[in-house]
């Protein structure tokens, strides 16, 4: 378990924050993950995490690891929640981790329409890499991906240096 700012933690997402996971999933979703979905990360090669504060989920992130690569599977934050940096403090918590544990290159994907989440990661230090066509289904059809790396090996003088919420 870590402590980010303001009284919030991150820590291992268990079977019993499913219902309050899958909660933000699909209030922030367009084609949300069902809870068996989430269930199915439980797995050696993932990390599931939950935000917490005043002991209510206001977050969550999934990523996967093999070898040297890791992969932003999923993450979002409560949409009363939005805006205070608590996307940006959990990755800032992570990014470290993963240099640490000598992972070399951390991959998402993320909706053309999803501007938002594209300026955070950009923030971050990720870089656009590529394209997946019709990657998403959406509520009518099929929408781009955006395919976003982020080399772990260089120095993220960023997330030290920038504290909010
Ligand atoms: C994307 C998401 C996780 C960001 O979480 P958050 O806690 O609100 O993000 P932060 O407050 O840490 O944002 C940090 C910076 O990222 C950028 N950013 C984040 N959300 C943004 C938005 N909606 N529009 C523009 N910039 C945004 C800003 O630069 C922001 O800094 P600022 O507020 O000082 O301008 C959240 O909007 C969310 O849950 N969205 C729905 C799910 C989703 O899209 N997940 C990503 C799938 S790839």
């Amino acid at each position: 378990m870590t402590t980010l700012h303001a009284g919030c933690l991150l820590r291992p997402m268990t079977e019993a924050d499913l219902p309050d996971v899958v909660a933000i999933e699909d209030a922030t979703q367009p084609t949300p993950w069902s809870a068996q979905v989430f269930r199915d990360c439980f797995g050696s090669h993932y990390d599931c995490r939950v935000v917490e504060r005043d002991n209510a989920i206001i977050g969550f992130v999934v990523l996967s690891s093999v070898l040297d690569e890791a992969h932003l599977l999923n993450i979002a934050v409560a949409p009363a929640m939005q805006r205070r940096g608590i996307a940006w403090a959990v990755l800032k918590e992570i990014i470290p981790e993963y240099q640490a544990r000598a992972l070399r290159y951390l991959y998402l994907e993320v909706r053309e329409s999803n501007v938002g989440a594209q300026a955070l990661y950009a923030h971050l230090g990720f870089q656009n890499v590529g394209q997946r066509k019709h990657y998403y289904r959406t509520r009518d059809g099929r929408e781009n991906a955006v395919l976003m790396m982020l080399d772990l090996s260089t120095v993220l003088e960023r997330l030290i240096s920038r504290e909010r919420f």
